[in-house]
């Protein structure tokens, strides 16, 4: 059977996924093994429906398309029924602690998906109060259920999205980023101020990888200090290297792969926390016209075929949705169009590692013994 030793899986059981750097490297290889086989399955029409009868539930403070459908996709290949709902309808919104929310949802469901990206200092801060509130419930009944919080992307990281990424990445380079040179480069946008969450994620998880990664964004548009601190780490682990250019022509010139999106200017993303926290919806309105205003002296940073041609024959990643002739012309996306929904659909085959990692018991050996197009 040609797939990798999938025996470190066994050691993820019962984890929740919060950011990519409370993982070590191993497990995290292991995820990434666990998602390439059950992708090779899924492809092949393996019945997966380990967990059937057990309920995905989970919660969005914000939009999505792609992971919305990533994580409702991978609970019905495993059998599990998803449930999806609007985090502001729920009782949030009325001042339950996320402890609380923790403990009511966890009690009814088998695993529990967070969104809640838009407010620095919050949505990290939330899922892991929402995951304490889930251990505190079970410890106090007994409940012996394995509910794995999965972070479907917060303030600090996008964990499943880099993940795809990578997922990605490793198929395109032959089965390693090691060495290779990647670009995440910030790039213009004119819709809203996007997170910081997706290009935190790319550079702290890549330079764990062994990868060359380059860090460009015009001055102003800074990542948090934490996750730059991790990629810098993380770097000097593995064998990689990480620099920070304010120069995008300098980022792309011989880069192996490039991920050219938006995110909000640092100091206007702080002011909305405040403004925030004090239910001033004028002020928030004023913070984005403000960050879309300072975007737009960066018009130039787009990812083009001028710009591509600096690189060496690179490949193109966009988280999506992207906003074609701001971010990326329309020549660039044309030619990566099926690239990028690749991307995108590896995080369907990460959400599944997660879940069955941390719920079907000897995982390793099911994924071994499980026949292309058949059950165990
Ligand atoms: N890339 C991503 O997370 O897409 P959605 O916002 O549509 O989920």
């Amino acid at each position: 059977m040609n797939h990798p030793d999938l025996a470190g899986v066994d050691a993820l059981r019962g984890r929740s996924l919060l950011t990519t750097h409370d993982w070590p490297i191993h497990d995290l290889a292991a995820l990434l093994d666990a998602a390439a086989r059950l992708e090779t399955l899924d492809r092949a029409g393996a019945d997966l429906t380990w967990l059937r009868g057990e309920l995905a539930y989970a919660m969005f403070f914000d939009n999505s398309t792609r992971t919305k459908s990533a994580w409702a996709g991978a609970a019905a290949r495993l059998g599990m029924h998803p449930v999806i709902v609007d985090g502001t309808s729920t009782q949030v919104s009325h001042g339950e602690t996320a402890e609380e929310t923790g403990a009511m949802l966890g009690m009814n469901a088998h695993a529990l998906g967070v969104r809640h990206d838009l407010i620095l200092g919050e949505g990290n801060a939330f899922m892991r109060d929402v995951q304490r509130g889930i251990d505190q419930y079970r410890a106090a009944t007994g409940d012996e259920r394995v509910v794995p919080v999965v972070n479907l992307q917060c303030d600090v990281d996008h964990p499943t999205q880099s993940l795809a990424d990578l997922l990605w990445l490793r198929e395109h380079f032959g089965g390693d980023v090691a060495g290779r040179r990647i670009t995440m480069s910030w790039a213009y946008s004119p819709s809203y101020a996007k997170p910081l969450s997706v290009p935190q994620g790319v550079v702290s998880l890549l330079t764990r990888f062994g990868a060359h990664v380059t860090l460009a964004h015009p001055p102003g548009y800074e990542l948090l200090p934490e996750p730059m601190a991790w990629a810098a780490e993380g770097a000097a682990a593995s064998g990689g290297s990480f620099r920070v250019t304010h120069d995008m022509d300098d980022a792309f010139a011989h880069a192996e792969a490039v991920y050219p999106k938006s995110w909000g200017p640092h100091a206007l993303m702080l002011q909305r926390v405040q403004a925030n926290r004090a239910g001033d919806s004028a002020a928030m309105k004023d913070i984005e016209q403000r960050a879309l205003a300072h975007n737009a002296q960066y018009r130039d940073w787009i990812c083009d075929e001028r710009r591509m041609a600096l690189t060496d024959d690179a490949l193109y990643l966009h988280c999506l949705p992207a906003d074609i002739g701001a971010e990326v012309s329309p020549g660039v996306m044309d030619r990566f169009r099926v690239d990028v929904a690749r991307e995108a659909n590896k995080k369907v085959y990460v959400v599944m590692a997660l879940l069955a990692a941390a719920k079907v018991p000897d995982l390793a050996r099911v994924l071994h013994h499980t026949p292309l197009g058949g059950t165990p």
